[in-house]
């Protein structure tokens, strides 16, 4: 008795709690039940979710690929910036940049290499861009050389770190254009050629392209696409690989797929989308070209991805 009473206080100063940091507008607590459960519940299989603004945006979230055609003003645009700017860097060693496309006949360019009409048309397009070029001039400048053999910004280590924040980067200014309003689609496209995109847009030595993020106001309100079962993708403790483990993917993903065959993408309304296990062994089959291959393109960037 004493410790449900401990614990129903405890829950009644995490409520008040809850209260005070996301302002009362911001959840909804339904009644007769002391759970918070998410607006988007639906989404979600757990009727005790928690709920804010932030929550519900990234429920929400699905890529627009038509934009209305409405120039962004300095104001959201330097917003979205440092955003992306705020996200977190490993050893914050702050390596990644975004180039603007912003010249018609560039945008077309990114449109062409991505072999997508929409990338043209995007209002606000990006490319980002892991950067140790900055890097190295700066420790240069004091006195490291980068021709050295020991040289480390050009290893594989950094060269992931510097992949890893440029996508948190992204990921925080697409998050923020999607509580803007706005909507998003990321680009991996622009990797179709990554030779062609390096040199159109100049990217130096020590530099990678790593996905393109368009932004727009949405002309147009896609479904959301369904998720797999969580726990298909969330485990304890250890990743669980053993024979259950291979039976219980291949029995879940059933109806899965079904759900997933349900789905149109408005880029090919005539039809709804192959299910999930038809995509994935579509995609297992294919064989990727030298200008997507990482190793040969990094290198020529002056990278070591064998050290
Ligand atoms: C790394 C990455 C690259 C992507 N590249 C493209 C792309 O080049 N073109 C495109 O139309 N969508 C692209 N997408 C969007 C995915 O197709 C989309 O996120 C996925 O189908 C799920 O749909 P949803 O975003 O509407 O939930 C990309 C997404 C990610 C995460």
């Amino acid at each position: 008795m004493a410790l449900f009473a401990s614990l129903s206080a405890h829950g009644r100063r995490f409520s008040a709690h809850l209260k005070t940091f996301w302002g009362a507008s911001q959840y909804r607590r339904v009644p007769r039940q002391r759970k918070w459960v998410a607006l988007g519940a639906s989404l979600c299989d757990n009727d005790s979710m928690v709920t804010n603004s932030t929550i519900e945006t990234l429920l929400n979230r699905r890529s627009i690929r038509k934009f209305v055609a409405e120039p962004f003003d300095d104001d959201t645009v330097a917003t979205l910036e440092t955003v992306a700017q705020h996200a977190a860097s490993s050893q914050y060693l702050n390596d990644w940049s975004a180039v603007r496309v912003k010249d018609p006949a560039l945008k077309k360019r990114m449109s062409e290499i991505g072999r997508q009409p929409y990338i043209a048309e995007a209002p606000l397009l990006y490319v980002f861009v892991a950067d140790e070029h900055r890097n190295a001039i700066i420790a240069e400048s004091k006195g490291v050389s980068t021709d050295s053999d020991t040289y480390g910004l050009a290893g594989s280590y950094r060269f992931s770190q510097a992949q890893n924040d440029a996508v948190l980067a992204l990921h925080a200014m697409e998050t923020a254009a999607y509580s803007l309003g706005l909507g998003c689609v990321i680009l991996g496209s622009l990797l179709n050629d990554v030779p062609g995109l390096i040199e159109a847009l100049h990217l130096p030595q020590y530099t990678y392209p790593v996905l393109g993020l368009a932004i727009g106001k949405p002309d147009q309100a896609p479904a959301l696409k369904p998720r797999m079962p969580r726990e298909l993708q969330f485990f304890d403790d250890v990743y669980p690989s053993d024979d259950d483990a291979t039976e219980s993917i291949k029995e879940r993903i059933g109806a899965f797929d079904v759900s997933v065959h349900e789905y149109y993408d408005l880029r090919n309304t005539d039809r709804p989308v192959d299910a999930f296990s038809d995509q994935i062994a579509s995609i297992a089959a294919q064989r990727m070209d030298a200008a997507h291959q990482v190793i040969p393109n990094a290198t020529s960037q002056g990278f070591r991805l064998d050290r």
